[in-house]
């Protein structure tokens, strides 16, 4: 007789653009790789890099593989580009968020994940409310982290399924900044079962993970410091000029 779980992992792992050194880039793929220089702020490549390293190093780490070697796929199922949400060949759950500079890439083997974090300094306050707008809570006194916290919210739901920002977002209905983070509703399709945790991270940001699953998960945020730092990865120093970001944005 089979058990069924009776609760989920999940663990988040985090890592900050201070983090990113060229030689990380070697673990990119091409399509990776090439988006770099299209950037036109360093910051946003940096960003994009760092969330793509992450992705493969936690991958690999679970998968036991060499980074490099992993497949991802990016293919956003609209139009066919690879900007959509990505999914690791023969692995586990993933998904990637960023904001200012944090990055984070939430992992887990229990069913589609969505992780979003908001920097809750670096973002204009109109621009959130004009953002929620649709929504009952967008009166001007509410505070910058309960609107943030309320989005994150959302967002996740929306990142798990891989349809992101292009549903209309005021049909996700979740609780409360004040309540526990819960999906209540969503209009017009069947509410999926989703396990929504808000995460604990440095004061300047929030965040939150939803997992497409009917068990409670448990969420453990860790650093990604240490894969970013082994010894395994850091193989011959980059050439001048061999770096994609070194092509476009000019970082690095
Ligand atoms: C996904 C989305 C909500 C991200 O919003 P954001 O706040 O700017 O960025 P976040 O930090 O939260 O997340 C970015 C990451 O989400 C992932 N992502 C992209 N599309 C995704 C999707 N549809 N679902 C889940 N995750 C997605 C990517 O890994 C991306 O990081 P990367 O570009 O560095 O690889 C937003 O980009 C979106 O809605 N995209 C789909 C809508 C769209 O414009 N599609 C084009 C149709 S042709
Ligand atoms: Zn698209």
């Amino acid at each position: 007789v089979t058990k069924m779980p009776t609760r989920a992992t999940c663990e988040v792992w985090l890592a900050t653009l201070d983090q990113l050194r060229p030689d990380h880039l070697r673990v990119l793929d091409s399509v990776e790789a090439d988006r770099l220089p299209r950037f036109t702020r360093p910051a946003d490549a940096a960003r994009c890099a760092l969330g793509a390293v992450v992705l493969r190093l936690v991958a690999g780490h679970y998968l036991n593989t060499d980074p490099g070697a992993i497949v991802i796929d990016r293919t956003c199922p609209q139009c066919g580009l690879a900007h959509g949400k990505p999914s690791v060949a023969g692995g586990p759950e993933v998904s990637v968020a960023h904001s200012g500079d944090l990055v984070v890439v939430a992992v887990t083997a229990a069913g589609p994940v969505g992780v979003d974090v908001e920097s809750v300094t670096g973002r204009p306050r109109a621009q959130v409310v004009r953002a929620l707008s649709g929504d009952p809570r967008t009166d001007a006194d509410l505070d910058i982290r309960d609107l943030l916290t309320y989005w994150t919210r959302r967002e996740t739901v929306t990142k798990a399924t891989g349809e992101g920002l292009d549903i209309a977002r005021r049909d996700v209905v979740v609780s409360a900044p004040a309540d526990p983070a819960r999906l209540i509703d969503w209009s017009g399709r069947i509410t999926p079962n989703c396990a929504l945790v808000d995460l604990e991270l440095p004061s300047e940001y929030v965040g939150c993970v939803a997992v497409l699953t009917s068990v409670p998960v448990d969420v453990r945020v860790c650093s990604a410091l240490r894969l970013l730092t082994t010894a395994a990865l850091v193989i011959a120093p980059v050439p001048i000029g061999a770096s994609p970001l070194s092509r476009g944005a000019g970082l690095l």
